[in-house]
């Protein structure tokens, strides 16, 4: 008899956003903006920024706590943790450790992933192929970020745009044969297009600080073409059409480019979770904490099909489809 292969299915969620709000008006105090001006151009209006001791791998655990609670899981029944962040603690030992420290998931190896914005979407990826692989049964996939930590304030332009947050997913192998779980993922990079969205700085590098920079309009003018691509091949792929979606989850950078992927799409503004207006961008968090709001909150239900997608610094992108 041929056993049905193995999948990596959803078995909970978490997320952690730090205490502080930080509105609008209030970057128009330390800033040259306007409450105005971010809405349009972007839809946010509010962002968290992360106290001291809320770092990468504070916020990380936070979220991997409540997804392993939702999970009916115990942190010994962890076998990896992946963690994407391009705000680690520290260059090394990796936030995953910290995190598998925090929560006492003994078991558990792991590693930090960096892929910017679609660092989530790789982690998953990643995630997945180690389950179907039969390497691991339960993994960890965090999305930890402290942009608040790499913002040049001097720019106004980049530093309304990001927050701080964290949020997690908790994988399960299963070979039920049932329709639920990943039911692919699909990755893309382009490093030719590395000086339009990076940090300009690293621990490699002395003397240097290490801001974020963005040439916005170069990264907008590819966002919507390349996301719509790897949404379309993610349907393609599994012989599907936008009209068989519940929810896109997209990477929450700018409303724009969530709405433009949505027109491309032909999906309806009502199954898209949007969440940048109250978190901003927060980079690799921001599907995770998307998709656990969504599911706490209802709107996300066993057996829906979501489609996720995400663009970042690389430029990376890519897009995964999963059935609750
Ligand atoms: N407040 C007020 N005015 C501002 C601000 C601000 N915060 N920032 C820029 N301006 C001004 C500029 O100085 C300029 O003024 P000028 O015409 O007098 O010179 C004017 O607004 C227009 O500036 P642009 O940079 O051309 O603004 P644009 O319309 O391109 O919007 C934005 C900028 C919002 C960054 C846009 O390019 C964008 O959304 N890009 C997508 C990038 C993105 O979302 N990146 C997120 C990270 S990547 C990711 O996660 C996918």
């Amino acid at each position: 008899m041929i056993e049905p292969p193995r999948r990596a299915v959803l078995a909970g969620t978490g997320s952690y956003l730090p205490e502080q709000i930080v509105t609008n008006a209030q970057m128009a105090e330390r800033i040259d903006t306007s409450d105005e001006w971010i809405v349009e151009r972007t839809g946010i209006r509010q962002r968290h920024f992360s106290a001291p001791h809320e770092t990468a791998s504070y916020m990380g655990a936070a979220a991997a706590r409540r997804a392993v609670e939702q999970a009916g899981m115990a942190p010994e029944d962890i076998d990896a943790i992946i963690v994407a962040t391009s705000t680690p603690d520290q260059a090394f030992p990796a936030t995953a450790v910290h995190i598998q420290a925090a929560l006492g998931a003994k078991r558990a190896f792991g590693f930090d992933l960096a892929a910017a914005c679609s660092g989530f979407i790789y982690g998953l990826s990643v995630a997945d192929a180690m389950i179907r692989a039969g390497q691991v049964n339960n993994v960890l996939v965090i999305g930890a970020e402290v942009y608040s930590r790499i913002m040049d304030f001097s720019d106004r332009t980049t530093c309304v745009l990001f927050g701080d947050g964290a949020g997690a997913v908790l994988l399960r192998a299963d070979a039920s044969g049932g329709a639920a779980g990943l039911l692919s993922t699909h990755l893309h990079a382009d490093g030719s297009l590395a000086d339009i969205l990076y940090v300009d700085g690293a621990t490699g590098q002395r003397d240097k600080s290490a801001y974020l920079v963005m040439n916005g309009r170069e990264v907008f003018r590819h966002a919507v073409t390349l996301l719509a691509s790897a949404v379309t091949e993610a349907l393609t792929k599994n012989s599907l059409t936008a009209s068989d979606i519940d929810w896109l989850v997209p990477h929450q950078a700018n409303r724009r480019i969530i709405d433009g992927v949505g027109r491309k799409l032909g999906l309806p503004a009502e199954r898209v979770v949007v969440t940048v207006d109250q978190h901003a961008n927060t980079s690799a968090a921001s599907i995770p904490l998307a998709l656990d709001l969504a599911r706490r909150d209802g709107r996300i239900r066993p057996g829906q099909l979501v489609l996720l997608e995400a663009l970042g610094g690389g430029l990376t992108w890519g897009s995964a489809l999963l059935r609750l």
